[in-house]
Parts: structure tokens; sequence; C-alpha cells
């Protein structure tokens, strides 16, 4: 098919990068990403937030609610000088009176970037094959990219003395979600040791270990998929992650049967892990269920900088996928522009 131009960006197809998967980035790009991060983070301490998305706009496709990944973009769009917009799915014709692909191809010709928090991975990545502009997965039933960017810059903001990303042993303990398997993903790519410590029945999928193991061959990390809570001892970092998600509602009482209070990232649980392990989450969080309050207010928890680091990361997505696209128009062509536009108004 022929990918129709955009109006806003004029992209060529080789120059079009989405951002569905860490998996379809190399560690060095990656590892970009958090560089500008923490450049992006520290122009915002300083109020000084380069305007590199000025003019622009981010469309925001929610068929799930959201708090963080919502403002964070938002306000991400704000302080680099642009715009967005939020699309509920009772806003927009998306899947009702208008198909994917025309959706994508008509968004494309009036923004620069599109975000989409999706109920199944395949319309985000639709959205990416009709898009002419990068597309964003901002959680879909198998990933969250976005969010791991966010932990990953969290956890190289925390290391502890003398390690690096990849000395480090993250444990996630719970059910296999969207962040299980994003952060299984990068952890093995950046070289760490990756422990999910689940119950057999709700382990990850075959699928996403054999990705995550082939990650182990070419970085050295070690993945370990285990139901031993015990499994937390040594462990740099303890991840927690709701016991279930939209969609799973049904299964609700028998996760919950299964998990509590074994699974629950209790005080118990962090001291095991040890004194020095820091929490986790993603939020939102069920204190009381997977991990409980005490945990979260507990010095070792990093939870709310993670939060914060949601913004931090969508500052450096948003610049990442479209500064090369920027066409910056000469003085004389804006006073051009300028002279002919207000002209015509005058003469009016
Ligand atoms: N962690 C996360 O994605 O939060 P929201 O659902 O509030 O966006």
């Amino acid at each position: 098919m022929k990918l129709p131009s955009s109006s806003a960006t004029e992209l060529n197809k080789q120059d079009l990068r989405h951002f569905l998967k860490t998996q379809d980035f190399t560690k060095k790009e990656l590892s970009d990403i958090l560089k500008l991060m923490a450049m992006l983070k520290q122009a915002r301490k300083d109020n000084a937030v380069p305007q590199l998305f000025k003019g622009k706009s981010v469309a925001m496709i929610f068929e799930q609610p959201s708090t963080r990944t919502r403002v964070s973009f938002e306000t991400a769009a704000t302080l680099l000088g642009g715009h967005a917009l939020f699309l509920s799915p009772k806003d927009i014709h998306l899947g009702a009176k208008e198909s994917l692909e025309d959706t994508a191809r008509v968004l494309s010709r009036m923004v620069d970037i599109i975000m989409a928090r999706v109920d199944d991975h395949s319309t985000v990545a639709g959205l990416a094959q009709y898009a002419s502009v990068p597309v964003v997965n901002g959680l879909c039933d198998w990933l969250h990219p976005t969010q791991i960017m966010a932990d990953l810059f969290t956890m190289q903001e925390h290391l502890p003395e003398n390690k690096k990303l990849s000395d480090l042993t993250v444990a996630f303990v719970g059910d296999a979600t969207n962040v299980t398997s994003s952060l299984m993903f990068a952890c093995t790519k950046f070289g760490m040791t990756f422990k999910h410590i689940c119950p057999d029945r709700f382990k990850a999928p075959q699928e996403w270990i054999n990705i995550a193991l082939e990650n182990c061959e070419y970085s050295g990390g070690e993945l370990v998929i285990t139901d031993d809570t015990a499994q937390v001892e040594g462990c740099d970092i303890v991840v927690a992650d709701s016991f279930y998600w939209f969609g799973q509602e049904d299964e609700k009482e028998i996760r919950l049967s299964t998990f509590i209070p074994d699974y629950v990232v209790s005080e118990d649980l962090m001291a095991k892990a040890g004194a020095d392990a820091m929490f986790m989450h993603c939020l939102p969080a069920n204190d009381q269920r997977e991990c409980s309050r005490e945990v979260m207010e507990s010095a070792n928890s990093i939870i709310f900088d993670e939060a914060e680091n949601r913004l931090t990361a969508q500052m450096a997505i948003l610049a990442y996928f479209t500064y090369k696209h920027n066409t910056v128009p000469s003085a004389e062509t804006v006073a051009a522009h300028k002279n002919k536009i207000e002209g015509f108004l005058n003469s009016l």
C-alpha cells in the first residue's frame, strides 16, 4: 500500500519509526533515549525545556482510563511547546464508524505523532501500519514500553553504589502483566538478571520467555522463572503490579486467591530481599492487595520518582520520534508568508 504523505511532517517511510515495543530498538538506541531523558529532566528543573515540539500536536487515543500516561504526555507536549489532543472512543469514530486505516491516515494529515492506549495490541500495530507519522504504544494487552523507559531511568537514578544497570537483579513478583513482559524484555536487553516470581498457573507465556532468553544470549543477562518468593533474596529491586487488569475481571476471584497472601509485596517479603532492596510499582496500586501501604511509603520505595519519570520519558519520546522531521523555515520564508497572508486579510 502506498503511504500517504503527511501535511504536518511529510515523512518518508524509511524515516518513520514507531515505538510499539522496546524490542524493536537496540540497547544503544534505548540508551540514547535514557540520555535524552536525563537532559530534559535537568532542563525541566531549570525551567528551560527547549521548544522541540513547538507548533506540533500529539493525538492521544485512550481506549482505557489513565492518569499517568495521559497527564505525562499532555504535560510533556506543553513543556516542549506543542499541544496534545485527548481522544476517547466516545469522541472519535475509531473502530465504530471509521476503520483503523482511515483514522490513522486522517490523523497523520493533521498531527505529528499518535499515542494510543488500546485494549488489543493489533489496534496500535494497525495504526502504525497505516499512519505516516510515528505511533507510540501507550499500553496494550501485551506491552507498556513508555512505562519501561521511565522504569529504566528510575533504576539508573537509584543505582546502588558501584553498580551499573547491567549489574542489577530485578525481581517482579506477581502476574504476567504488560509491565512484566516489557520489563522482562528491557532488563534482559540491558544485561540484567530478571526474575519473574509467579505461581505456575499465571506465569509468563513461553513466547515472552523465548524473547528474553534470546536477549540474554547476547547481553549476558539472566532470566529466572520461578514460583518461589524466597528468590527475592539479594535482589536490588522488587517490582509489583496489579493481580488483574481490564478484561480479566471474570478471573478476579481465582487470581486474588492464588496470589494473596504469598505473592503480596509486604514488609516481610521486602525484608527477605534485603535492607537495600528498592520497591517499584508502575501505579495505580491496590494497596493491601499486591503490595502493602507500608512498603509503598517506606524509605526504599521509589514509586513516586518512577511516576514522575513518566513525564521525563514522554518529553524524550516526543522529541526523539519527531525532532528529525522538523523543517525550520528561513526568516525570509516566514516573512514572505506573513506579508502575503496579512496583505490579503488587510485587503478584505
Ligand atoms: N502506569 C500507568 O500507565 O498509569 P496510568 O494507567 O494512570 O496511565
